[in-house]
């Protein structure tokens, strides 16, 4: 009897697929990107399959060299993907059947497209969880580099995006040290967390042949298999998961550009990107604009997307597959090109700034950066803090009526305001001072800078 449809999963069906649901059920056009990971899965498959004797080893043999021939025959180029075969798992089967014949058709025994999805995209975002993670660790290593050299460089720190205390250069990176550490760490942690085999769950309920799942797990480099099928064919948290730490990711670098926009304009002027990092206007002729800081504050919102895009296609899906999860991957493809091409080019442009510390220095002699400072010298000399901080409140006041700064009222008008003011109010308040005397653990001074750097290089050289 002829068949009456040509897919697959044909038998059966009476008719043809109709073209437009054909097209919109493949999945092969976003897909293909996974050829390697589903053709190193079934590589593993096929040898456990023989192992086991579940089909005769020399048949084993034979698939996995054909699939050996297909994948390099994919990455020269000689293979034109069908939107017939539907997805990726389809596409390769067909043409290991179509090159070995009937022996190609054992491949699929005790398995299910459901338990192969789940592993090709698992071993798709562990490997690129890797490719995020140098990209961070090459990141952290520009940041330290930069807060090495300008322990020293002295600028404003700011809260409400007012001018608050005196910080160094240094102490500021290195709060993003500290952010892209932590993002390193939950990759680390994402990556540990879905380190589980799901081959061998199956279509849902796993299978009747005497599978080795702890076999294919440890060929395919995971730590273990997954102990409950259902969960093995129906989880996406490891997806979800790796959104969010993108998500993070992203947060964070676009705070960072967020400053780095600012601090690159004619008000702020506290860097200068090179040029190799820079767009002109088309009209213009004076404009240098940061560009690449505004679009990877752009992209953020698009990695965001891809988070919401994961949560919300799963949170109503019943056990255990669903078509719904073909969803993932657009999401998850999406979100891990973006950050691999926004984190690269964020170093770069990061590593070839040019701070500029006397504007910087200059920033934070203005604004009363040290008025905290200038109310702890009167702490030290028996006045309550409250007390102090109205005093020197009516300093700051008194400055800005004379548009001076606090270092600049001459000793008899401080005596005015505290009368046991001495001569060492000026070096108290010195930005040199009010750095370096915040020497507590996290603080900026130099002493604590250099713990901070000392831990840092710890992290980065292990
Ligand atoms: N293309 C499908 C996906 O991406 C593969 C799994 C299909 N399984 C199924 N039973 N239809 O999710």
């Amino acid at each position: 009897m002829a068949k009456e449809n040509s897919k697959l999963w044909g038998g059966r069906f009476s008719k043809e697929i109709d073209q437009a649901a054909n097209d919109y059920n493949s999945s092969i056009r976003f897909d293909k990107r996974l050829y390697r990971e589903d053709i190193t899965g079934s590589i593993a498959h096929a040898s456990m399959l023989g192992k086991q004797n579940i089909i005769p080893p020399e048949n084993a043999v034979l698939i996995v060299k054909e699939l050996k021939q297909i994948l390099t025959d994919i990455e020269n180029g000689k293979i034109n993907f069908s939107e017939d075969a539907e997805d990726i798992h389809m596409n390769i089967e067909t043409i290991l059947t179509q090159r070995i014949g009937a022996v190609g058709k054992q491949l699929h025994t005790g398995r299910s497209r459901n338990d192969q999805v789940a592993l090709d995209f698992k071993m798709y975002v562990k490997k690129e969880i890797q490719t995020v993670m140098q990209y961070v660790k090459e990141l952290l290593q520009t940041i330290y580099d930069i807060s090495a050299d300008n322990i020293d460089t002295i600028m404003p720190g700011y809260t409400h995006l007012q001018k608050a205390q005196p910080i160094t250069l240094a102490h500021h990176l290195m709060a993003y040290f500290q952010m892209f550490r932590r993002d390193y760490s939950r990759l680390q942690d994402c990556y540990d967390r879905m380190d589980t085999c799901p081959l061998g769950s199956g279509a849902l309920a796993s299978t009747t042949y005497e599978l080795d799942r702890f076999f294919t797990a440890k060929e395919l480099g995971f730590a273990e298999a997954t102990e409950n099928s259902i969960d093995g064919v129906s989880d996406r948290d490891f997806a979800v998961e790796f959104t969010f730490c993108a998500s993070m990711i992203m947060m964070h670098l676009s705070r960072f550009c967020e400053e780095i926009i600012l601090w690159c304009s004619n008000e702020f002027s506290f860097v200068e990107l090179d040029d190799a990092f820079s767009t002109g206007s088309s009209i213009m002729p004076q404009k240098k604009n940061p560009d690449i800081a505004e679009l990877t504050r752009g992209k953020t919102g698009r990695v965001y997307g891809s988070l919401m895009t994961m949560l919300t296609v799963m949170k109503g899906l019943p056990l255990a597959y669903n078509k719904d999860m073909q969803e993932d991957k657009e999401a998850v493809f999406d979100a891990a090109d973006t950050l691999n091409m926004c984190l690269p080019v964020f170093t770069k442009m990061l590593a070839t700034a040019k701070f500029r510390k006397e504007i910087m220095k200059e920033g934070a002699k203005k604004g009363f950066t040290n008025a905290t400072d200038a109310a702890d010298y009167l702490v030290k000399n028996g006045i309550p803090f409250r007390d102090a901080h109205e005093i020197i409140g009516k300093m700051v006041a008194y400055s800005i009526q004379n548009n001076i700064s606090l270092e600049e009222i001459p000793l008899e008008k401080l005596k005015e305001f505290f009368g046991n003011i001495k001569e060492d109010f000026y070096e108290a308040i010195s930005l040199e001072t009010c750095v370096n005397e915040r020497k507590v653990y996290g603080g900026p001074a130099k002493e604590a800078m250099k713990i901070c750097l000392k831990n840092a290089k710890a992290f980065l050289e292990n």
